[in-house]
C-alpha cells in the first residue's frame, strides 16, 4: 500500500549535478521534511537495502549516493575490478523506497584534485589505516563533500566497515557536521558470510572458503581463553584453510580502535579481521564483538 502510495505521490529521481540535487532538497527543507543521507560505491546488495530501507523509515527523504570514489582506493587495479552496476543499483533503491539517487561523474565531484588532508589517529592509522594508506583520507574528502551537498539529518553507515564509522565519527565532530550518524548491524548470509559488494567477485569455490571467516571468528568467541590466545585462534585457524590469508586481526577497543591486551581493559571490545581470498586474491574484511 506504501509503495502505491509513494507511487502516486513521487517517483525516485536520479541526478547527476550537485547544483540540482542542492536544488531539489532546498525545497524539500523549506517543506520541513527530514533528510537520510546513504552513502554508497553501488555494486548494492541485501546489506545496502537494510541502510535504505531504515533511512526510509525514519526520513521524510532519503538520498542515496551512488559514486565509485577514487580517492579512496590506493590499488588502482582495486578500482578498475570494483563491481559497476548502476541499473541494477536503481532498480533496488527504488523497491527500497529511496527518493533521490545522486549518481555524479568523478569530474563532478573533483574538478581539482582534492588536497584536503583528514587526520585521525589512532582510529585512521591502525589497521585499514595502516595496510591501505590514504584510503580514510579519500573516505574523509568525499563524505564530507556529501555531508556539505546533502545537509543530511541523518546518515547510514553498515557496522560491516566497522572502522569507519569510527573515523567518520572523528571527522563529524572535528568540521562541526550537525547530523546524527546512524549505524547498522551486518548482514550476513545465511553461512554467516557478511555481504559486501566485493562478494561478486569470489569464484563458487572461493565462496565457500570465505564463510569459514565469520565462523571461526565465533568459535573463538567461546574459547574463554586469553585475549592473545583468541588472536592466535584465530589467525592460525584460518591461515590453515589453504585459499585463506589473515592479513591482520586486531582485537581493539571498540571506540578507540586501540589494542587490548586484557578482557578488562573495556566494556566495548571488537575484533576486526582482513583475509585474502582465492589466488585473485579477494580483500574481505569482517569484525566480530566480544563484549
Ligand atoms: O563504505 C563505502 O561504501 C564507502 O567508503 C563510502 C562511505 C560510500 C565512501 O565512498
Amino acid at each position: 500500500m506504501r509503495y502505491f502510495v509513494r507511487f502516486l505521490i513521487q517517483v525516485m529521481q536520479v541526478i547527476n549535478e550537485i547544483a540540482v540535487l542542492q536544488s531539489v532538497l532546498t525545497t524539500f527543507r523549506a517543506q520541513g521534511k527530514t533528510i537520510g543521507l546513504v552513502p554508497t560505491m553501488g555494486a548494492l546488495h541485501a546489506g545496502h537495502a537494510s541502510l535504505v530501507r531504515r533511512s526510509v523509515q525514519e526520513n521524510d527523504i532519503t538520498v542515496v549516493s551512488v559514486f565509485l570514489n577514487p580517492t579512496q582506493f590506493n590499488d588502482k587495479k582495486d578500482l578498475e575490478h570494483y563491481p559497476r552496476t548502476l541499473d541494477a543499483d536503481c532498480e533496488l533503491l527504488d523497491q527500497c523506497g529511496a527518493d533521490l539517487v545522486f549518481a555524479p561523474s568523478v569530474s563532478e565531484i573533483y574538478p581539482e584534485p582534492d588536497t584536503r588532508h583528514f587526520s585521525y589517529p589512532p582510529t585512521d592509522s591502525v589497521m585499514e589505516g595502516a595496510f591501505r594508506p590514504g584510503h580514510f583520507n579519500g573516505v574523509c574528502q568525499i563524505v564530507s563533500k556529501l555531508f556539505s551537498y546533502v545537509q543530511p539529518d541523518r546518515a547510514y553507515f553498515g557496522e560491516k566497515d566497522f572502522q569507519q564509522i569510527a573515523v567518520i565519527r572523528r571527522m563529524v565532530e572535528d568540521l562541526g557536521f550537525d547530523l546524527t550518524i546512524v549505524p547498522c548491524p551486518v548482514i550476513r548470509q545465511e553461512d554467516g558470510l557478511a555481504m559486501s559488494s566485493r562478494n561478486a567477485l569470489l569464484s563458487p569455490e572461493e565462496r565457500t572458503l570465505a564463510a569459514n571467516i565469520y565462523r571461526v571468528m565465533k568459535e573463538s568467541f567461546s574459547l574463554q581463553t586469553s585475549v592473545q590466545a583468541t588472536h592466535d585462534y584465530v589467525v592460525d585457524s584460518i591461515n590453515a584453510i589453504s585459499g585463506l590469508k589473515v592479513q591482520y586481526y586486531n582485537i581493539v577497543d571498540g571506540k578507540s580502535l586501540a589494542d587490548v591486551d586484557s578482557w578488562e581493559d573495556s566494556d566495548d571490545i571488537v575484533g576486526c579481521i582482513t583475509v585474502f581470498c582465492g589466488a585473485t586474491p579477494i580483500r574481505l574484511i569482517d569484525h566480530i564483538r566480544y563484549k
